[in-house]
């Protein structure tokens, strides 16, 4: 995959409060490509095993449970330096800190619930891209 591709989910929370089409339109304006894009629900050993590498910290009972209890979009976006333009498109992991117009500062309402993923490199990009879509579905 190229190195100008990133992954995103647009998280329960976000869906659950009818945010999906406000979001997208941020994201397209921002000059991402939709790539591929799928409403989907994890399962329990889905969740596990997409945040693994968080499986020690305290919060991670409760990031399964959030992540598991409604759909979420999945996506693969496209545009030159996608991984670190869209981290700054969606703003800091906590909402109280994510600067103003961001995706997280718009909706989202804690560092838990905070409405949207980013990928943090190109090698995560890949990895979680290919946890969701097959080759054939990324266009
Ligand atoms: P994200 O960066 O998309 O992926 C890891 C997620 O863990 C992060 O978003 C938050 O949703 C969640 N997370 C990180 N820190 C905390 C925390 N202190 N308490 C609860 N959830 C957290």
């Amino acid at each position: 995959m190229s190195t100008n591709r990133t992954f995103t989910m647009i998280k329960p929370d976000a869906v659950e409060k009818g945010h999906i089409g406000a979001i997208l339109d941020k994201i397209t304006t921002a000059g991402f490509n939709i790539v591929s894009m799928k409403l989907t629900k994890l399962s329990q050993n889905e969740a596990e095993a997409f945040y693994a590498v968080h499986k020690e910290r305290p919060f991670f009972g409760e990031l399964v449970q959030f992540m598991t209890r409604g759909p979420i979009v999945a996506a693969i976006l496209e545009k030159d330096n996608a991984v670190d333009d869209f981290r700054k498109l969606i703003g800091a992991t906590n909402p109280a800190e994510a600067v103003e117009g961001t995706i997280r500062k718009l909706y989202a309402t804690s560092v838990g619930e905070n409405a949207v993923h980013g990928s943090d490199s190109d090698e995560n990009a890949n990895i979680e891209a290919a946890f969701y879509f097959s080759a054939r579905e990324m266009y």
